[in-house]
């Protein structure tokens, strides 16, 4: 069950990226365009709002219950969370950083609902995807990370 799951976790980060990335350029279109708030863009910030929850869901049950999870194997004897590599990124530094990153998805969707300008909601769900990608980038366990990376 935990093998699909992390299977699933895995291809999801892709849809994240793909999503993310056209909801980037919408965006910024938007924005620089000064459009209208087009309901094409609405949904497109929606499903990766959706995307982003669904890995933060199954990410959470792999930290509790996965193949290491903190409820299921727990830190192995002699293992110091903050001084060993693999534990600090898969138990704080991936989750932290995801999880920030889809706070950072979650109110840039949510501009869509807020009474400004539409150039404005574009404009800030602009910088919030951009900096949600940033971070996401930077903490998936691309290969060829020392100790801590995984396949594609
Ligand atoms: C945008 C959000 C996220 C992305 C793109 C992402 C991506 C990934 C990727 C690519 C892996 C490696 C998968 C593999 O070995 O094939 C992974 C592993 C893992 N992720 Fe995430 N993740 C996200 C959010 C989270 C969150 C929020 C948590 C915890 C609350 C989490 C917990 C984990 C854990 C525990 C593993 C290792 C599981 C294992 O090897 O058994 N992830 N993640």
């Amino acid at each position: 069950m935990s093998s699909v799951l992390l299977q699933v976790h895995s291809i999801l980060r892709w849809v994240i990226l793909i999503l993310l990335f056209l909801s980037i350029v919408q965006s910024f279109i938007g924005w620089i365009r000064r459009r209208e708030l087009r309901e094409v863009d609405a949904k497109l910030w929606l499903f990766t709002m959706i995307s982003a929850h669904t890995t933060l869901l199954i990410g959470l049950i792999l930290l509790l219950f996965g193949r290491f999870g903190i409820l299921s194997t727990g830190l192995p004897e002699g293992v110091i969370l903050m001084k060993d590599k693999f534990y600090r990124f898969y138990w704080v530094e991936h989750p932290v950083a995801m999880l920030v990153a889809t706070i950072f998805i979650t109110i840039g969707r949510g501009v869509v609902k807020k009474q400004i300008t539409d150039p404005l909601k574009y404009k800030r769900a602009f910088w919030l995807f951009l900096l949600a990608l940033l971070i996401i980038l930077a903490t998936i366990p691309w290969p060829g990370r020392e100790i801590i990376g995984r396949g594609l």
